[in-house]
């Protein structure tokens, strides 16, 4: 079958395979050329459309790099990759030796920190795209134990502010590096002298759209002293930074859902962890969210104070399928809202308030629009009943990537590209969007099988078509 000339989906599947090493995948070659924990998570849930294969493969790649106590670290470092080409590089981190403690691993190289866990949801999307395959190499009997392990480390390791939620002790380990929620806990850091470092991020993204050299300095000023304490978790810990997000904590809850499925597929009853991931909603109801402002907030652990500041990560939590139906509907009033302005003024959801005194539409987190944070708001959406609401957000998003070449991220008012071009989860959300279900009356969002359901039809001819031109074999072929 070929391929309609120049398609999306041809374009989206051009990108994967050109950033594919052959055990997992870079978010983009020359910004970011190792593997990143979160980047896997949401490139597998696109790429499991092209070779379900490669979508396992990519996920045990990152766990087999899990540390012993149960983290899964942020970057696996590809040793082929010269030291100077990402910063910071694995002789900074020094995880076999002073991750020793904690468990890192000796055959390959990591950083110590962690990233939101996206891991067990991905597992299962990967899951139902292919149940046969998976089944066949056991991918989910294998994985289950160790995603079991990350999520308890999550949830006692981490319980550093003692209401039941994690805490990131970095900003790297939330994932949206400058967003302005941070500025507060780290306006008490004390930046590393910005000649002890070399950025090598500049060399590759404009200096306008990323984190500034203080920020740098407050960061490596952090990870320095983790390291230096043998990425011991405590009360310690606190010292520096700890903060609960709300992003972070809703996508721990959607994973724990998503382990329950992979428990009762693997003949459990999963109920546990259905009850726990209930309780944890109620958790993050009780403590992050701000009924006045109709968002949830930070909380900033060392002072037990929620922090004023708007970011999309407290919208990410409508998410979650226990969230209370009037809470669920003040973050579609909030997302539609000044402050985010989705179908009136911008057309992706940006990553801070537009109104907010930090506002800048092309610096990373404090302003663009990023594709994973918009595709789990269009989940959200969907979940919730959102129907056209989540329509016009897919089509928007596909528009998006199409024409900014895959950014990193984008101005949420234009689509204008910032940051790197052809990256990873852009393009592996796309074939994820391209693949959703048309009749989203079918099933919650963590039910979807993509294979059997609406739209699936309307692409399988392409999607077939990108399996044989990279190939990668037909769903079910492709078996190792
Ligand atoms: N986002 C960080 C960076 O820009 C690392 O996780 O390198």
């Amino acid at each position: 079958m070929r391929l309609p000339a120049g398609s999306l989906h041809l374009r989206a599947a051009e990108v994967l395979q050109g950033n594919w090493t052959g055990s997992s995948t870079v978010p983009s070659h020359g910004l970011y050329p190792h593997q990143w924990s979160w980047d896997s998570a949401f490139i597998a849930i696109g790429l499991r459309h092209l070779s379900p294969l490669r979508a396992q493969v990519e996920l045990e790649t990152l766990l087999d790099a899990q540390w012993g106590d149960g983290r899964i670290p942020h970057i696996v470092f590809n040793p082929s990759v010269p030291l100077d080409a990402y910063f910071p590089s694995p002789d900074f981190w020094r995880s076999s030796t002073a991750g020793d403690a904690a468990g890192a691993p000796r055959t390959v190289q990591t950083s110590g920190i962690v990233q939101p866990p996206v891991h067990a949801l991905a597992a299962w999307l990967v899951h139902v795209s292919d149940p046969g395959l998976s089944r066949a190499r056991s991918f989910l009997s294998r994985i289950y134990p160790r995603l079991a392990a990350w999520h308890r480390y999550l949830l006692h390791r981490r319980d550093l502010g003692g209401g039941g939620l994690a805490s990131v002790v970095h900003p790297w380990e939330q994932g949206m590096d400058n967003a302005p929620s941070w500025d507060a806990p780290l306006s008490r850091v004390t930046p590393a002298p910005a000649r002890s470092f070399r950025r090598a991020d500049l060399d590759h993204g404009a200096a306008e759209d990323r984190p500034t050299d203080l920020d740098y300095g407050r960061y490596v000023r952090l990870a320095t002293d983790y390291r230096d304490g043998g990425y011991a978790d405590g009360t310690d810990s606190t010292a520096g930074f700890a903060v609960e997000d709300p992003a972070f904590n809703a996508l721990l809850i959607a994973s724990e859902h998503a382990l329950a499925r992979i428990a009762r597929e693997l003949g459990a009853t999963g109920t546990a962890r259905h009850a726990r991931a209930e309780r944890l909603t109620a958790a993050l109801v009780d403590r992050l969210w701000d009924p006045a402002e109709g968002m949830f907030f930070c909380r900033d652990v060392r002072t037990d104070e929620l922090i004023p500041e708007r970011g999309v990560s407290g919208l990410v939590p409508l998410l979650l399928p226990a969230l209370p139906r009037d809470t669920a509907a003040t973050l579609v009033r909030t997302l539609r809202g000044p402050h985010f302005g989705l179908g009136d003024t911008t057309r992706l959801v940006p990553s801070y308030d537009l109104t907010g005194h930090a506002f800048d539409p092309h610096r990373y987190w404090r302003g663009p629009a990023w594709f994973n944070t918009n595709w789990l708001v269009e989940r959200g959406l969907r979940l919730h009943g959102e129907h056209a609401r989540a329509r016009s957000l897919r089509s928007a998003l596909l528009d998006t990537a199409d024409t900014s070449g895959f950014a990193e991220y984008v101005d949420p008012y234009t689509g204008e590209a910032c940051g790197a071009l052809g990256f990873s989860w852009t393009a592996a959300l796309t074939l994820d969007l391209l693949h959703e279900p048309s009749d989203t009356a079918h099933g919650s969002a963590y039910e979807l099988s993509d294979a059997t359901h609406g739209s699936a039809h309307e692409l399988s001819d392409t999607a077939h078509g990108a399996r044989e031109e990279f190939g990668m074999g037909a769903k079910g072929e492709d078996r190792r």
